[in-house]
């Protein structure tokens, strides 16, 4: 199989997605292990995961807490359980944090994010990385909010593009000024003028969503030269519109698949990024997060929310390790990645080789 030539082309990219033949996926997983092991190496670097907040305006059509969702209890975890959580990874060999939350534009968010960077700043990760890298990942803000955030201390922000297809986009967000395409687009462009190391990503196995689609996605990456990509299974929550198409869906299986095989084709296509192996793939698949690492994925994120606030954070249905505290997830992963002979990288950023790639 000639990998170069499938790579560029959209229709080529397709055919693999569309292939139910398990020697294709095979070598695909293989070729792009190769190149990962040349590229970023094999370990797999962790950040934790604090999800700060699920108070959001925004109402997009598959999300469990979008803001008209009746059944949610919204919650909010003080600037001292953030730095908490902050300890809690440097005490644990982690030397980066992803601090996640719904999008809110209230002027005491902004400043409250910017007040727990500074104090983030303050703590000494163990080994040798100065401070502790975080990474934020609190939707469409101005460009001087991202700047902000960016002066106290944030080097990377995660905003998935969810779907690149502007249509699509169109059916999957409600239809008003809070949901547009475009603002979306111009966010992604405003971080990374700001200096960030950019990551994005998509839903994989949407209603209405094609292979086309998803090999456009990958094309997407490529042409906005992303440094950074979480991608996952779609999965459907009884609380939201989109749960109404649940019988066209693709079976868990084929919409785990198709996620192994995004993986894959971007390790190819973007040899020195960073790739998440993402919860929601975990959430179908107990072996979910092994089978991204060895298609490609070199990150992982470990929930280190307090634990009596996981439920309420509810994207999708059934997402892992509710119930559990930040100790408990976090021995968990380290024991699974031993256990599967896969190696950590401890107490460092692990820092986008792309973006440093690109800044030289
Ligand atoms: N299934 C899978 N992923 C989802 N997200 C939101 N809702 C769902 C769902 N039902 C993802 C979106 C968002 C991220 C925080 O979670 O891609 O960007
Ligand atoms: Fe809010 Fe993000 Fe959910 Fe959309 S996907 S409703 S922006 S938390």
């Amino acid at each position: 199989m000639n990998f170069a030539e499938i790579i560029s082309d959209r229709y080529k990219i397709a055919e693999i997605l569309d292939s139910d033949d398990p020697a294709v996926a095979e070598k695909l997983y293989a070729a792009a292990y190769e190149v990962k092991k040349k590229t970023v190496g094999e370990c797999v670097y962790l950040r934790g995961l604090v999800e700060i907040s699920n108070i959001c305006r925004k109402n997009c059509l598959y999300c469990g807490i979008r803001s008209g969702n009746q059944n949610v209890h919204r919650y909010e975890i003080s600037e001292d359980e953030v730095v908490a959580a902050a300890k809690f990874a440097a005490d644990n060999g982690y030397a980066s944090l992803v601090i996640q939350g719904g999008e809110r534009h209230d002027p005491a968010f902004c400043r409250k994010i910017t007040y727990v960077l500074h104090e983030i700043m303050k703590i000494k990760p163990k080994g040798g990385e100065e401070h502790i890298g975080v990474t934020l990942s609190l939707g469409e803000q101005s460009e001087d909010v991202y700047r902000e955030w960016f002066e106290a201390g944030a080097k990377r922000y995660l905003l998935r593009i969810e779907v690149s297809d502007r249509v699509l986009y169109g059916k999957i967000h409600p239809e008003d000024s809070l949901h547009r395409y475009d603002d979306r687009l111009q966010a992604l462009v405003a971080l990374k003028k700001c200096g960030y190391q950019v990551g994005t990503g998509v839903m994989i196995g949407l209603p209405f969503q094609t292979s086309l689609n998803l090999a456009d996605d990958l094309l997407f990456f490529k042409k906005l030269d992303i440094d950074m990509c979480g991608m996952g299974p779609y999965i459907e929550h009884t609380d939201t519109p989109l749960y109404r198409y649940r019988a066209d869906l693709f079976p868990i299986a084929k919409r785990m698949d198709l996620s192994i095989k995004m993986v894959a084709l971007l390790r190819l296509m973007m040899p020195d990024i960073n790739i998440a192996a993402t919860t929601a793939m975990q959430a179908l698949d107990s072996l979910g997060r092994e089978k991204a690492i060895f298609a490609g994925a070199n990150v992982l994120m470990p929930n280190i929310t307090v634990a009596d606030v996981r439920a309420d954070y509810q994207i999708y249905q059934n997402k892992p390790g509710v119930g559990e505290d930040a100790a408990l997830t976090s021995s968990g992963i380290v024991e699974y990645l031993k256990e599967k002979k896969i190696p950590i990288g401890f107490c460092q950023w692990g820092d986008s080789i792309h973006y440093r790639n690109r800044k030289v």
